[in-house]
């Protein structure tokens, strides 16, 4: 036998995979979810396992660790991991799990260290992973190199930190690349976290991210966002007015200018960038619409560049203005339960007090999560009702949310099928 490896149980979960896959073929891409997907806890399983372990996730900001040994902690399900800077500046992302008996090595969400010891018996790994030090008791025959940290891939781009516990993540250079350049002027290793909020809803993840798609329900909803938000992010919206087009025309001619990106850049279902313009007179989200910081990012002189809105699938949006960039991650809990962390970034010499007041920062998005977080828990109270049937998305207003859900079914059916749909709807009787 092979002590050195994980014995299974064999996999309870094969069942709900099967039928996960089938309810995703025999969904109607127009309607919400079946039940299942918002509060089964086994279904929520097969989630973490197909999307959350196998997609690319923002750990966090290269900004907030950037010195040599600084290091953040995220968890992603089960797994907790670290993502620390390294000798020469370097990013590496590892399973924060000891490879003497598997005791968490770091405790804090953020920190800074010389070398990784573990808290149980010291064993003692480099910034780069590798075990340097075991005590003297591990016996002849005992090599460190046989124990250095498990890796989890990491990739940085535009100031981002992205982690994948895939053994082969997805194709993500090309969207890297673009938010590279659309970040540019932010020059974010030159920015910090002012502050963050870490929100628990009483809500499945993907009906925060389903909120998230759509601003249906902004004008009942969220008067402080409305202050600044326009709603509608192309100017082929059909609800898109003429004194909007005309708004993009002169904003996009003054970025021309500046250099500052701005068109429309997809990546599939997952990935989205875009610039638009906010509310006419208005430059940064805030309550009276004026800046929240004094000192504008990067290389950006002009303080009205709108918002660039950046969506990445499973779990991330944000919003880039001139002043500042708010910075928003969804991580599942349970079934029935998720956290919504949301950082607001500045330029790191912005003085707080002087440039800057944090509650002012923060309030807009503060009320804004705070309603989303009341709405989720609301829906996710009512699709727990033996009453829920799967009800009909509005392709004007809610073509957002049907864009998720064509992207996870998709994921998920990659990644689950071994049985053809064909075959599905021939056991199904259809
Ligand atoms: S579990 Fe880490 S040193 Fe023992
Ligand atoms: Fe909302």
């Amino acid at each position: 036998m092979d002590c050195t490896q994980n014995l299974s149980l064999g996999d309870p979960l094969e069942p709900v995979r099967k039928a996960t896959a089938q309810m995703l073929h025999e969904r109607d891409h127009s309607f919400s979810l079946p039940q299942p997907f918002y509060n089964d806890e086994r279904l929520f399983q097969v989630d973490m396992q197909e999307i959350f372990h196998k997609e690319w996730l923002i750990a966090g900001m290269t900004s907030e660790i950037p010195t040599k040994g600084n290091f953040l902690t995220v968890q992603i399900g089960d797994n907790p991991i670290i993502v620390i800077r390294g000798a020469e500046g370097q990013i590496h992302a590892f399973h924060n799990v000891c490879r003497h008996r598997g005791s968490r090595l770091c405790v804090s969400d953020k920190g800074k260290v010389a070398k990784l010891v573990c808290p149980y018996h010291q064993w003692t790994y480099e910034l780069d992973g590798r075990l340097l030090f075991a005590g003297t008791e591990m016996g002849e025959g005992f090599k460190l190199s046989d124990y250095n940290l498990k890796p989890v891939n990491c990739k940085t781009a535009g100031g981002f930190i992205f982690i994948s516990l895939a053994e082969n993540p997805p194709a993500i250079d090309e969207f890297l690349s673009t938010l590279a350049h659309y970040m540019e002027p932010y020059d974010m290793e030159n920015t910090k976290v002012a502050v963050q909020s870490v929100m628990r809803e009483q809500a499945n993840w993907k009906l925060v991210i389903e909120n998230n798609r759509e601003c249906y329900h902004c004008n009942g909803s969220h008067p402080e966002l409305l202050n600044t938000l326009l709603e509608w992010d192309d100017v082929t919206d059909p609800r898109a007015s003429q004194a909007f087009k005309d708004q993009v025309a002169e904003c996009t001619t003054r970025w021309d200018k500046d250099n500052i990106p701005y068109a429309h850049a997809s990546f599939g279902l997952r990935n989205r960038i875009v610039r638009m313009p906010l509310l006419k007179g208005t430059v940064s989200m805030t309550m009276d619409g004026k800046q929240g910081s004094k000192k504008l990012m990067g290389r950006i002189t002009d303080p009205d560049l709108g918002s660039m809105r950046i969506l990445h699938l499973p779990h991330s949006w944000n919003h880039c203005m001139g002043d500042h960039l708010i910075n928003f991650t969804v991580w599942p809990i349970s079934a029935q339960e998720s956290v919504v962390i949301t950082k607001w970034l500045v330029h790191k010499d912005a003085v707080e007090g002087v440039d800057y007041d944090v509650a002012r920062l923060r309030e807009v998005w503060d009320a804004t999560n705070d309603q989303d977080r009341r709405l989720g828990e609301e829906n996710q109270r009512g699709i727990n009702s033996t009453a829920y049937q799967p009800g009909p998305y509005s392709k004007t207003y809610e073509f957002g949310v049907i864009n998720f859900l064509d992207w996870y079914s998709e994921r998920m059916l990659n990644n689950l099928d071994d049985t053809p749909a064909q075959t599905l709807r021939q056991v199904a009787g259809e």
